[in-house]
C-alpha cells in the first residue's frame, strides 16, 4: 500500500512504501529523502483552493531540484526565481517562461537580459533604481518588460526577525506611500508594462491575518492605480505559509489562499501565490546515522554524520526540528544531544531530545524537505549529500553525492615561484 509521505508503522519510519532504513542503506547516509506524493498532495491542496483564474508560482529558493522542478512543471506549475541561476534551473526542468515571475531585491543586468529574453511573466522590482535599470536593458532589447512592483505593506508577521520581511525597516519592496508615484511613471514609460502588484511579508507564518491585512493595503492600492487608468493583470500575495516542525499547527492552504484572495475578490484581476516551504518542507527528511555517543558535563551526546553544512536552519535560525529514530534499536530512550562533526558549537540538531540512541542507529531529522538541500554548502571540505524522490515502492537518485574531486573543481594553486 501507498502512503502520502511519512508514517511509522511496524516500529519503522516509513517513506511511502519504503522503510526508511533500506533506502539509506542503499544511498548512504547523510541523505535528504522526499516523498512525491507528500508533494503531490501539497500541490493539489493549493491547486484545489485556488481558483482557475490564478496561479502558483512556486518559490523554487525552497529546493530548486532539477527532478522536483520537473514534477511540479508536469503539475503546470508557475515558479518565483530570485536569480538567473533559478531561471537555468526552471528551464531545464521543462517549466515555462511564461509561468516565471523574478523577485529579488538585487537583480543583475545579465541576469534581467537573460529574463527579458527567455520571456518571463513578471519581474517583481524593489525599487525605482531597479526599475529604471530594467526599463534600460528593455530598450537595449527593443522589448518592453512586464513589471509589478514589489510593495511593502509594513505589516508584522509575527515571525522570526530573519524571515522576516515585510516591515517598513526591511531591505525588501517598495513603501507603499511611494509606490503610486512610481506606478504612475511606470505606466507613462513606454518600455515598460505594468502587469501587477507583489509583495511578500515573510516566511513560516503561522497566523494568517498579517496575509489578510497585507492583502487589504494592496487591494487599496490597486483601487486607486484602477482608477487612475493603470489596467492590472494579477496581484501576486507572495508565499509565507508555514508548516509543522514541532508542535506548530500551520493554518491549511485552503485558509491561505482564501485569506489573501478575499480582500482582492472585487478587483477582477487573476491572484498569484508564491509557496514554498507549504509544499515541500513536510515532505522530505534529513536520514543520518549516529556515529558516535559522548558523555560530557553531564549531556549526553549523539554525534551524527550530518553536519550545519548539509542543514544549516538549526543553527542559522535556532529551528526546532522533530528527530527521531527510524527503526528500532535495544538501547533505552532518553535524553540526548544531537550533534553534527562540522567544528562549530552551532552544529547542533536537537538538545535534550528522547531517542533510544544507539551507536550505528539511524535518524530522520523531519520537515527538512524546504531550505535544507538548497542551503547546504561544503564547509569543512564535506561533500554535499544525495537527495532521492521515493514513489510508491520506487527511489529516484535526483542528485547524487558530491565528489570530492565536484567539492575541488575549479580550485587551483599558485604557479611555481
Ligand atoms: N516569495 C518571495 C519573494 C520570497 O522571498 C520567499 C521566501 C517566498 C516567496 C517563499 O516563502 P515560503 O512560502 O517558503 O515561506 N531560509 C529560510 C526562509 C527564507 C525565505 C525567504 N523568502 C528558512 O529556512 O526558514
Amino acid at each position: 500500500m501507498t502512503h502520502p509521505g511519512f508514517t511509522r508503522h511496524d516500529d519503522r519510519l516509513w517513506v511511502e512504501s519504503l522503510p526508511l532504513d533500506e533506502v539509506a542503506e542503499r544511498y548512504g547516509t547523510p541523505c535528504y529523502v522526499y516523498s512525491r506524493a507528500a508533494i503531490e498532495a501539497r500541490w493539489n491542496r493549493y491547486r484545489t483552493a485556488l481558483g482557475s483564474d490564478a496561479d502558483i508560482c512556486y518559490a523554487v529558493k525552497a529546493n530548486g531540484n532539477l527532478g522536483l522542478l520537473n514534477l511540479l512543471a508536469r503539475h503546470g506549475a508557475g515558479f518565483d526565481i530570485v536569480s538567473g541561476g533559478e531561471l537555468e534551473r526552471v528551464l531545464r526542468a521543462g517549466g515555462e517562461a511564461a509561468r516565471v515571475v523574478f523577485s529579488g531585491v538585487g537583480k543583475g543586468t545579465d541576469e534581467i537580459r537573460r529574463a527579458l529574453r527567455a520571456g518571463i511573466r513578471c519581474f517583481n522590482v524593489e525599487s525605482a533604481a531597479e526599475l529604471e535599470r530594467i526599463a534600460g536593458v528593455a530598450e537595449a532589447e527593443g522589448t518592453p518588460a512586464p513589471v509589478a512592483l514589489r510593495v511593502n505593506p509594513d505589516v508584522n508577521p509575527e515571525t522570526h526577525p530573519y524571515i522576516a520581511t515585510g516591515l517598513a525597516q526591511s531591505k525588501f519592496g517598495i513603501a507603499l506611500d511611494e509606490a503610486e508615484a512610481l506606478y504612475r511613471q511606470a505606466a507613462d514609460d513606454p518600455r515598460l508594462q505594468v502587469r501587477g502588484i507583489a509583495c511578500h511579508i515573510g516566511s513560516q507564518l503561522l497566523s494568517v491575518a498579517p496575509l489578510t491585512e497585507a492583502a487589504e493595503r494592496l487591494a487599496a492600492l490597486a483601487g486607486r492605480l484602477q482608477e487612475q487608468g493603470i489596467v492590472l493583470d494579477h496581484v501576486d500575495a507572495g508565499g509565507g505559509l508555514g508548516v509543522h516542525y514541532v508542535d506548530e499547527r500551520p493554518p491549511s492552504p485552503a485558509e491561505h489562499i482564501e485569506a489573501v484572495t478575499a480582500p482582492l475578490r472585487d478587483l477582477g484581476v487573476a491572484v498569484l501565490v508564491e509557496p514554498g516551504r507549504a509544499i515541500v518542507a513536510e515532505a522530505g527528511v534529513l536520514v543520518t546515522r549516529i556515529e558516535y555517543l559522548k558523555q560530557n558535563g553531564g549531556r549526553e551526546f549523539a554525534i551524527v554524520d550530518a553536519g550545519m553544512n548539509d542543514y544549516l536552519r538549526p543553527a542559522l535560525y535556532d529551528a526546532a526540528h522533530t528527530v527521531e529514530s527510524i527503526a528500532p534499536t535495544s538501547a533505552h530512550c532518553r535524553p540526548v544531544d544531537v550533534v553534527g562533526p562540522v567544528c562549530e558549537s552551532a552544529d547542533t540538531f536537537a538538545r535534550d531530545c528522547p531517542l533510544p540512541a544507539a551507536a550505528g542507529g539511524l535518524l530522520a531529522i523531519r520537515s527538512a524537505g524546504a531550505y535544507g538541500a538548497v542551503m547546504a554548502s561544503a564547509y569543512n571540505a564535506r561533500p554535499r549529500p544525495p537527495e532521492v524522490l521515493v514513489d510508491g515502492p520506487r527511489s529516484h537518485l535526483i542528485r547524487r553525492r558530491e565528489t570530492l574531486d565536484e567539492l575541488m573543481t575549479g580550485e587551483a594553486s599558485l604557479p611555481e615561484d
